[in-house]
């Protein structure tokens, strides 16, 4: 979970809980994310992943994007700051990052946005490296198989935070598919390892995701709310508030779909945010950090997935272990010889 969620501390309780924890590299340097694995590694020796963005293909309608600057004048004004540029990069060191995970390799892989090359896939595969991609189809299932990866993250629309979807067109409307959909869509499209994401809160979630052909499954908004999570305490808060009744997937912060909790600036701006990422991601930023900084959770990007009002405060580490024994019953349960809650 990119944005200073998944920090080191995160990714320490969930793996030696035996989960197994992922860095986020999609808003880091290339020196930001080895700085980050190295304090890993001085926290721990059991495995853990490293999650990278794909740098995006430039799409986006500029005329769109001025206009969307102009829409956004109001809020720079309200919050005292003003708009970033859209043009302050495109792939945050994509090159530079696999360069560093070539010299210094990582248990995992994973790519979000896209699908890497064939040769970047075989180099990770080389060094001993695991390459996990996420999917939101079928279609997308297939051409990551193709490429050579590992294992593929079927990521089911219930997820929080950004859609993986390999190209978005103005045209995705976000209906998406649900993850039950999905996972058996694409286990009847490739013969991969399926890592299911998507609205997963309890570990009865799990065994449904499991018994429907997946091999493993990808928490993010349950380990929001953990006390290791780097989320804003705004954030964390906002998950279980009533407030906050429901999510949509939204342009409006980042220029791609993205879940999160409906709040103030989604019901403003997401209506006519242009399909343009990174661009509006770079407009929005200091937005989106000046809200933080004055505690109002109507103006950030409160990611999450359709499950946020199952989520618990407890430590990663316990909450691994809470999920594996919720799990455990479940299993039991389906099997005929216990009961399923
Ligand atoms: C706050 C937040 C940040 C996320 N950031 C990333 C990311 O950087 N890279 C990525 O591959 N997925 C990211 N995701 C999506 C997760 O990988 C996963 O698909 C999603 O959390 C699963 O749905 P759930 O949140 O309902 O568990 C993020 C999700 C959240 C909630």
């Amino acid at each position: 979970m990119a944005g200073g969620v998944s920090v080191p501390h995160l990714a320490q309780a969930v793996s030696e809980a035996g989960g197994l924890g992922f860095l986020a590299a999609g808003y880091k340097t290339a020196d930001g994310m080895y700085q980050e694995i190295k304090q890993l590694r001085g926290l721990m020796t059991r495995p853990f992943g490293v999650n990278l963005f794909m740098p995006q293909p430039e799409y986006a309608d500029r005329g769109a994007v001025e206009i969307y600057t102009h829409q956004l004048a109001g809020e720079a004004a309200w919050y005292e700051t003003e708009l970033g540029d859209p043009d302050s990069g495109r792939d945050d060191g994509y090159d530079a990052k696999l360069a560093v995970l070539l010299d210094n390799p990582v248990p995992i892989v994973s790519f979000h946005f896209g699908v890497p090359s064939s040769e970047v896939l075989e180099s990770l595969r080389r060094v001993g490296t695991f390459t996990l991609v996420t999917a939101t189809t079928p279609e997308e299932a297939l051409a990551v198989e193709r490429a050579g990866a590992d294992a593929v993250i079927a990521q089911g629309v219930e997820a929080g935070g950004h859609q993986g979807t390999h190209r978005d067109v103005p045209e995705n409307d976000g209906s998406g598919i649900g993850l039950l959909s999905l996972i058996a869509q694409v286990r009847e499209t490739v013969n991969l390892p399926i890592v299911a994401a998507g609205g997963i809160m309890r570990g009865s979630q799990i065994a449904a995701a499991l018994a429907a052909g997946a091999t493993a499954a990808q928490l993010g908004t349950a380990f929001l709310a953990t006390p290791e999570s780097g989320a804003d305490a705004v954030h964390k808060q906002a998950l279980t508030n009533p407030l906050f009744t429901r999510t949509e997937l939204t342009r409006a912060f980042s220029g791609r779909p993205a879940r999160g909790l409906v709040n103030r600036f989604m019901r403003e701006h997401g209506p006519y945010a242009p399909a343009a990422y990174p661009e509006v991601h770079h407009i929005t930023s200091p937005l989106r950090k000046k809200a933080a900084t004055a505690g109002d959770a109507q103006g950030m990007a409160l990611w999450a997935g359709q499950g946020h009002r199952m989520a618990r405060e407890l430590p990663a580490g316990q909450l691994v272990e809470v999920l594996a024994a919720e799990l455990d019953a479940a299993r039991t349960a389906l099997s005929g010889k216990g009961d399923l809650r």
